[in-house]
């Protein structure tokens, strides 16, 4: 063990994903059975750069470990994107005295980190966290598996009415600059199309599908709000090209972000809170636990904040039952 790491502080950063509480839990579990103290740093690096420290206590945390959000609260922080604004959060973290950082976050939480160690020398640990799960060096993020389960829910409900009627129904899901959710849901729930901004030709192949279209079935079409058509183009498109259609829009939104973890999303929570205390005891900094293959991985920040890609496996899966 690293002898001079005695007090770490661990936060939540950027939007909130569902298991940031097991993380949290797994954290200070480990932390205070290894004789360190745990301080959380409220609103991500907002409350860093405004000192907003608070002490956890494990058993706070085993109350919450079957929560969505987070208790710490989370926000995205302008000021933390300055410089000025990292030189003032360091001053407090050495007002505070803490001598590691754990970060549970998605991607603009690690180009934070990535920017952060340039001036400051103390060892971080980043979590995935994350319902987009478009991060390099783990195989799933945390949260992404609640927000599919709860995507899946939701379409399901909408393919009741959709068939009903007849409609066609043109469902948004979240993913900022990511397919994964919307390929997940969209072929879990048997969608008739999906498309992603990861791809260039499901659009075309669409449209052909529309422009057939008789009004004799429904059609469950699932887009990725990072798609790069966008939905609102996508669903004028459709109407330009087969005005028969009867067209709704869904867009799920922030409901995908909320709700209980599922039980994949604690116990990698609570992996990863613990790995991650014990990275930083085995004297490890400016590396993201995560998993691959069921195991534990340690991935540098530089890349990490790489441009994520849906995976090969699950693009070939979109070409056979999409593309082709
Ligand atoms: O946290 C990821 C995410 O939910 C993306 O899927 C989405 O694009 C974005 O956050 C929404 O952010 P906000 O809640 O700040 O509008």
């Amino acid at each position: 063990m690293i002898k001079s790491i005695k007090h770490i502080g661990i936060f939540t950063s950027g939007g909130d994903s569902p298991g940031m509480n097991a993380a949290l839990y797994g954290a200070t579990k480990a932390a205070l059975a290894n004789g360190m103290r745990i301080s959380g740093i409220r609103r991500g690096y907002e409350g860093m750069i405004d000192g907003d420290f608070v002490s956890i206590e494990e058993k706070d945390l085993q109350r919450v470990v079957h929560k969505g959000g987070t208790i710490l609260k989370t926000a995205r922080s302008e000021r933390f994107r300055k410089e000025e604004g990292r030189n003032a959060a360091l001053k407090t973290l050495k007002k505070k005295e803490i001598d590691a950082l754990i970060a549970i976050g998605g991607d603009g939480t690690f180009h934070g980190l990535l920017a952060f160690s340039e001036l400051c020398t103390l060892p971080f640990i980043g979590i995935p966290g994350t319902i987009d799960n478009d991060l390099t060096g783990t195989d799933y993020t945390l949260g992404f598996d609640t927000a599919v389960n709860t995507a899946i829910e939701n379409i399901d409900k909408i393919r009741d009415t959709a068939e009903s009627h007849n409609r066609v129904f043109l469902i948004e899901v979240m993913g900022r600059d990511s397919g994964y959710i919307a390929i997940h849901c969209g072929l879990g729930t048997g969608a008739d199309s999906i498309l992603i901004p990861e791809s260039s030709e499901d659009f075309n192949w669409l449209l052909e599908k529309i422009r057939h279209y008789h009004s004799e079935e429904a059609l469950i079409l699932v887009v990725s709000e990072g798609d790069e058509l966008g939905t609102d183009m996508v669903a004028s498109k459709i109407r330009e090209v087969n005005p028969s259609v009867d067209l709704r829009i869904s867009i799920l939104g922030h409901v995908q972000r909320g709700g209980n973890p599922s039980a994949f999303d604690r116990m990698l929570g609570i992996r990863l809170g613990v790995a991650s205390v014990k990275a930083v005891m085995e004297g490890q900094k400016n590396v993201m636990t995560g998993i691959a293959n069921n195991s534990l991985t340690f991935t540098p920040f530089e890349n990490v904040v790489k441009q994520h890609q849906v995976n090969t496996e699950l693009q070939e899966l979109l070409t056979l039952f999409y593309l082709k």
